[in-house]
Formats: C-alpha cells, structure tokens, sequence
C-alpha cells in the first residue's frame, strides 16, 4: 500500500519588490517576441487566449525531461523520488502563489475549465437538489457557465445571474443579497471579465456570500498571473486558474478548495494514484488533494508552473497590475480619441484589455487585417455568447495586453486601427 507523501507547508509569500522591472529588459527573457510576422514586428496582444512563455519556464522543462523524467508516487528509485519532490514542491509552490493556508488545498488539473469541472461533478452532485439555485453573473466565460447548465440537467437546480449595466459591463449589485437568498447554493463568479476587462469585487462579493451560507467559486483564469491574489482575504471556497496564462506550459492547471470543503467531497474520477486501498467491490480513497488527481498527472506542467511563478513573483505582480493597467487605459483613451469606436468594459479600474468594435466593421476584419500588420489581436465572441447577445453584438476585437508589451506597440496598435478605419470607409 502507498501511503500519499506528506505535504510540504508553503514558504513564506516573497517580499514585495521595491522598484519597478526594467519592461524593456524583460521582454528579452521572452524569444518568442523577437521575430517579424507578415514582413513586420511581431506585437503579441492576445495575452488573454494564453501568455508567451520566458526562456525560465522552457528552461525548467527542458531540465526535468533531460534530467529528472519518472512517474510521480509510485517508484522508489531516484529519479521517481526526485519527479515527486518536484511535483509537491510545486503544489507548495501555488499554495505560497495564492496564499492558501496550505499545500493540501492545492489540486492540479489541466486547467481552468477542469477545475470547474471537478466542483461541479464533486461538490455539485453531493450538495445540489431540486429547485436549488446556482448563482453566476452575466459575464461568465462559458467554462464557469456550461458546467453548471450540465450540472442543473442532472440535479433539477436551476441557474440565476447577477445582470451586467450595459456596454460598461460592470455588474449591477443593487438586486444582490436579494439574488442571494434561499435557495441559493453556490454563487460562481468571474474575477476578470476575459471580454470586457471588468474587475469584480471578489472579496465583497464572497463575503455577502459566506454571510448567507452559499458556497463561492471565483474564475481567477485572468487574474492570477496579473495581481497578486490572497484566497484567504478573498475568503472564497474555491478558486481556478490555468498555467498557460501565467506564463507557464498549457494542460496544467489549479483548483484551490478550503480544507474543510474537500475533506468532505467524493472523488470526482477514479482510478490509480488517488487510492489507499483496493478491492474487488470497495475503495478506500486518499486525502485531498490526492483524491482528486486520478491516474498519472502531468508532471512536467507543475514544474514549468512552478518557474513561471518564481519568474512573476520576482518581476512583482502589484507591478505587473499597474503596467497591465497603464496600457489598458492608455490604449482605451487613444481608440476613443479615433471616433466611430464603439468601448466595451469600465472606463475606468479595468483590467488590461480593451474591447471594441469600429462602426460597421466586422471583428475579425480587423483582426485579419492588424495581423498583416504583424498584430495578434482576438475576435469574435470570446467564449461568453449569452454576454454578446445581452450588449446586442455578436463579437468584438480585443487587445490584451501582459507585462512585456509597450506604450510604442500600443502606438502603433492605433496607427493600424486608423488605417484600417480608412480603408473601410473608402
Ligand atoms: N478564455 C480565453 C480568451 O479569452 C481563451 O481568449
């Protein structure tokens, strides 16, 4: 029999950097940026689909597969010993990432959508009855609302939304305690909006939840590699987020759970590595998180997630969140100044991104025509088509911007978007 390795308490949380990174400086680690597309500079502005990766993160793999490769938990030979410290050291390693209380509330999974997944498979179906209701808001990414459709089909609950105002898409509160009443379950939330840029009040939001007893999820895809994130002070239940956008490997991602919620939660998947005992007819299960990680995981994925959060926590994210900031307004204020844009999100506190349509000009129009100019924009719905339809729209084009862009790419962003505003009014 295995027993399941302790689980190494996280380090101290990193000291706050004084000084501001040299971006510039930075955006070298990254060697992905330093080539032209289409004949031009590449400008990478699709840092909401996924993050490009710095030469620590494929460094970390390319170590772990040259050097330290083996299954995790099963082997006693060296290098399966040294697979498992490096796969637990980074479970301590997001634990310290978001300030959870412990290693043992750490789940990896392939990332956001899974995270949200396994709640609602394991929480969902222990907890949710008939005419139970799951409270989400009108902003949900479809990985924190078509889980929960599935969810009600099997379990009679039925779905609420907090509305968004309109094209700011901020989220009307004033209904919210009274959304909040029985029968009330869980309330899921988005922490930022990967359309809009809309911040929410997670913590607020969490507290007037926890005060009604309702059980909280917050969608942290787009927040946890931008700000820094304390779930203890955010007081949540759960919290997902996925390593690709933080600039670690796609496949890897997290799903923190209080302890005293997942002591309780059955496992969601079975199989090898999340059992202490087997029989023919009965199972005894492990722990969590163990319980929850079935079958070989990914190894190689919390290695490079481990590099890229020692590489964000060293750059600063309080400083990260201003760049991220400074651009996105920076850029709002000039596209508004261009005329006949229609902005899409808070015109102020938005996260870093802006989404906008020019008048009568499909979306991916001008995404196709920025990307001859070397540009990665997105368009098209962004994964929240009840959003869309709410605001009347069936897409925008959006510009997401991390920490290695700069004021002279968002300059020439707006010369592009000018130009291709004079092409169409021809
Ligand atoms: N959710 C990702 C995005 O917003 C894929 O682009």
């Amino acid at each position: 029999m295995h027993v399941a390795p302790a689980q190494p308490a996280p380090p101290p949380a990193p000291r706050t950097r004084a000084a501001r990174p040299d971006w510039e400086r930075v955006r070298a680690d990254f060697p992905i940026l330093d080539q032209q597309v289409h004949g031009q500079p590449l400008i990478y502005f699709d840092n909401a689909a996924t993050s490009q990766k710095p030469r620590a993160v494929i460094e970390a793999l390319r170590r772990f597969y040259e050097r330290d490769n083996a299954n995790v938990h099963r082997g006693i030979h060296e290098l399966s010993n040294r697979a498992t410290a490096a796969y637990e050291a980074a479970r301590a390693r997001v634990a310290q990432f978001i300030r959870a209380r412990s290693a043992e509330e750490i789940i990896f999974t392939r990332g956001t959508t899974e995270s949200i997944n396994l709640v609602a498979h394991a929480w969902g179906h222990a907890n949710l009855k008939p005419g139970d209701v799951i409270l989400l808001t009108e902003l949900e990414h479809h990985s924190n609302l078509v889980p929960w459709q599935l969810l009600a089909q099997r379990t009679g609950a039925r779905l609420a939304f907090v509305p968004v105002t309109g094209d700011e898409a901020e989220l009307d509160l004033s209904k919210l305690d009274a959304l909040l009443s029985p029968p009330v379950k869980l309330f899921a939330m988005v922490h930022i909006s990967n359309s809009m840029g809309t911040v929410n009040p997670v913590a607020d939001l969490c507290a007037r939840a926890r005060q009604r007893g309702v059980v909280t999820l917050v969608d942290a895809a787009q927040s946890a590699g931008h700000m820094p994130l304390d779930v203890q002070a955010i007081g949540c239940d759960f919290l997902a987020f996925s390593g690709h956008k933080i600039c670690g490997p796609t496949g890897i991602g997290v799903l923190y759970g209080r302890a005293e919620i997942l002591e309780n939660l059955p496992p969601w998947q079975g199989g090898g590595e999340m059992i202490l005992s087997v029989q023919y007819h009965r199972t005894e299960f492990k722990k969590p998180p163990h319980r929850f990680e079935a079958g070989t995981p990914d190894i190689s994925g919390p290695i490079g997630l481990h590099a890229a959060m020692d590489y964000l926590d060293a750059l600063g994210r309080e400083h990260i969140w201003q760049h991220d900031q400074e651009l996105a307004h920076y850029a709002y204020e000039r596209l508004a100044a261009l005329g006949n844009v229609r902005l899409f999100g808070p015109k102020v506190g938005r996260a870093g991104l802006v989404s906008f349509l020019l008048n009568d000009v499909h979306a991916h129009d001008v995404v196709t025509l920025a990307d001859r100019a070397g540009i990665a924009l997105r368009g098209g719905h962004h994964c929240t088509q009840p959003l869309m339809r709410r605001l009347g729209i069936e897409s925008t084009a959006r510009a997401s911007f991390y920490f290695y862009n700069t004021r002279a790419e968002v300059d020439r962003f707006i010369e592009v978007i000018r130009e291709i505003q004079k092409f169409f009014a021809r």
